[in-house]
């Protein structure tokens, strides 16, 4: 069925577990999650990000109407996210289309523009009972950015910094720039975790990994034992996926039917979600 993000991020955070918000680019993605989430046993968040919306034409109802009618199908608990907002107008349609929460994006900002955008996010969200995620320091490495060296002082979060922006913000989790970069495809990260745990004694709202598909099990293991609650993974998803495709194509360079390709492309990703759910439990 489809629950809300703040549920599941409230229950994991209670519990002392972690929750995984995967990306969703398409509907093999929504369903292989899903099926993850069944195979495991484990709740899990459907994550649409603002670059998947754009690649569907900047259209967002139709890739989030199929994303919430499997989560609706499915006997796992899955929530719907929308995912590195910072057009604002994009931030407004996701109520209409049945998303429980928004990560409202302005980490490029100088701080003060950060908190007054996000501030204004955060009250629309809270005026439509949604949960709003934001980020403070940089993750890095999102498409079409320069890389990022994600260990340089400059970029992580400051957790005095960061307590004073929650309470600024009002905003309900927040993502920290702790080690991670984004879309790695080996994973080689290594978290601060004595950050992690200062950043959570810190601020009184849970913290989101973004990136995680760059970090190693035990890593992530850690991290949720120092406090870190929601655990985004994207990359890794799509580096099982187009393995499948390009090996199935490779082995039959004269194959058309995209169904052959896809259902080991849907399975490989269910494998490697289910994987990662089991890591945080
Ligand atoms: O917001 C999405 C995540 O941070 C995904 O990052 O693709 O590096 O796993 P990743
Ligand atoms: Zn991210």
């Amino acid at each position: 069925p489809l629950v809300s993000t703040g549920e599941l991020v409230g229950q994991a955070r209670a519990a002392g577990h972690g929750v995984a918000a995967f990306n969703v680019i398409t509907l093999e993605h929504a369903e292989a999650i899903a099926l993850g989430a069944e195979r495991a046993g484990t709740p899990a968040i459907l994550q649409i990000s603002e670059n998947a919306v754009k690649f569907h034409g900047s259209r967002l109802s139709a890739i989030a109407a199929a994303t919430a009618a499997v989560a609706h199908a499915s006997p796992a608990r899955l929530a719907l996210h929308l995912d590195h907002v910072t057009d604002v107008e994009l931030l407004r349609a996701a109520h209409p289309e049945g998303f429980s929460s928004v990560m409202f994006d302005a980490s490029k900002l100088a701080y003060g523009e950060n908190v007054k955008a996000t501030a204004d996010a955060v009250r629309w969200g809270h005026e439509r009972g949604m949960w709003i995620e934001a980020e403070l320091g940089e993750v890095g490495g999102k498409e079409g950015e320069p890389p990022l060296d994600a260990h340089a002082p400059g970029v992580r979060t400051d957790p005095a910094e960061a307590a004073a922006y929650v309470a600024d913000t009002g905003v309900d989790a927040l993502a920290v720039a702790v080690g991670s970069t984004h879309a790695m495809t080996e994973r080689t990260a290594c978290l601060d975790h004595e950050l992690i745990a200062s950043l959570c004694a810190a601020v009184p709202v849970p913290l989101v990994l973004h990136g995680s598909s760059g970090v190693p099990d035990a890593e992530i293991r850690r991290a949720i034992a120092s406090g870190m609650v929601k655990i985004n993974v994207g990359t890794a998803l799509n580096t099982a996926f187009t393995g499948e495709v390009r090996a199935y194509l490779t082995g039959d360079p004269k194959g058309v039917d995209p169904r052959k390709y896809l259902t080991l492309a849907r399975e490989a990703m269910a494998e490697t979600t289910a994987r990662f759910q089991r890591l945080l439990v």
